[in-house]
């Protein structure tokens, strides 16, 4: 049989194939002409905040490893044994024969951890967004976001058919007016990142649940960022604003402070048995491998037991952000391990990505799509892994080679 066949373009013949390939690199020679194209970087090995890439070392200040737990000794002990004990692949969905008791283990884990009655996780963040949303809201119902929530949250209010409906940025009087028109609506389901994921700032929070419970609305936080990172034993957004279960609905991810893969819901117990029967991101795709199981259930013990990774974290954030504020760089309105440095431009933003990285360091450039047209910035994060000496490393660099 002509391997031909199995070709996506086999059907559309060769010259419209051929046709098609012109207009992708044309897309491509586009984007790379405004600086807007994206290339993978191999790294052959990682230690810590050393990563190698072809060969030579660079200090990682671009990774959402947040408590340095992805390589910590006993993450990886545990990820090992559950390999041995279940192999790496799941082999099924989660409601065929993928779960296994280390499923079972970190969700009963999450939901003490998050003071809720129950939680489900899924393989990826993303596929949890996609899957929580688009079960819980439909045709009849609209939801309203802040205008710079992740990019998982708009791909998902737009599979749900929701009407959906953006706020400016923390603006809560803007959120008050699309509350106030929105009564014809069956379900309100206000959704916000807890911390935004390129800025590094805070929702407003009690404001928002204030909101919501005058005008009848849901309320969902996606704790990507402050799981692990905010309160003060790294319980997130509620432990930071000395909330408790006040939250409908709480997403997380465990594949950023957490330092595995896979992401996550908390809720009450009606309220998760209905996305496991309902989010098709959870239906038809293939389990959380248990090795990723058993490292997050690994580094939430890492997490109780030892607090003092949590203060050093925070402790760097504060090193960090003076010392680059005091360089005069426009870090945005960052509360967080995230310091954004603002550019602008995305071809300036690329060239001082690279400068960096000629000098030892790796900071990834942040361009459109993923943020504004004109807010092309640097996206630092510090994690409690970093030393002085490495973070003192990042300012010179910054200092030498980005200002005027
Ligand atoms: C705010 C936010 N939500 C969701 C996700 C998706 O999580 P994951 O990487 O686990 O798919 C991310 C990750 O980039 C994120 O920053």
């Amino acid at each position: 049989m002509n391997c031909g066949e199995y070709s996506p373009y086999f059907s559309m013949g060769f010259s419209q194939e051929k046709q098609m390939l012109k207009h992708l690199q044309k897309e491509l020679q586009a984007l790379d002409d405004k600086g807007l194209l994206r290339t993978l970087k191999n790294i052959s090995k990682v230690t810590g905040n050393k990563i190698i890439i072809n060969g030579k070392e660079y200090l990682n200040f671009c990774s959402n490893n947040y408590l340095g737990l992805a390589d910590h000794p006993l993450v990886k002990e545990k990820a090992k044994k559950a390999i041995d004990d279940f192999g790496f692949g799941s082999g099924a969905s989660r409601l065929i024969s993928g779960t296994t008791i280390l499923h079972q283990d970190l969700e009963a884990k999450l939901a003490t951890f998050k003071h809720r009655e129950a939680c489900l996780v899924f393989t990826s963040g993303y596929q949890a967004n996609i899957g929580i949303i688009s079960s819980l809201a439909g045709e009849e119902d609209t939801i309203i976001i802040d205008r710079l929530n992740h990019a998982s949250i708009i791909d998902a209010c737009k599979f749900s058919k929701a009407k959906l409906q953006v706020y400016p940025h923390k603006d809560m009087e803007a959120l008050k007016k699309v509350l106030q028109r929105s009564e014809r609506f069956d379900k309100r389901l206000i959704i916000t990142d807890s911390v935004f994921s390129m800025d590094g700032d805070i929702s407003p929070i009690p404001e928002i649940l204030k909101l919501a419970k005058k005008y009848h609305a849901l309320v969902m936080v996606d704790e990507a960022h402050s799981t692990g990172v905010l309160g003060k034993t790294g319980r997130g957004i509620e432990e930071h604003f000395g909330i408790k279960g006040e939250i409908d609905i709480l997403m997380g991810t465990l594949s950023k402070a957490l330092g595995s893969l896979g992401g996550f819901v908390c809720g009450s117990k009606p309220l998760i048995d209905y996305i496991a029967n309902k989010a098709r991101s959870f239906i038809y795709s293939t389990a959380l491998p248990p090795s990723a199981c058993a490292a997050a259930l690994a580094s939430l013990g890492i997490i109780e037991t030892n607090p003092d990774r949590l203060k050093q974290l925070w402790t760097n954030v504060q090193y960090l952000k003076t010392k680059i504020q005091a360089l005069g760089f426009n870090i945005l309105g960052s509360e967080t391990p995230i310091i954004p440095i603002l550019i602008g431009e995305s071809k300036k933003t690329m060239k001082a990505s690279k400068t960096l990285f000629e000098n030892g360091i790796f900071v990834s450039g942040i361009r459109p799509p993923t943020v504004a047209e004109g807010e092309a910035r640097l996206r630092i994060t510090v994690n409690a892994l970093h030393t002085t000496k490495e973070m003192e490393q990042l300012v010179h660099a910054l200092q030498n080679n980005l200002k005027d």
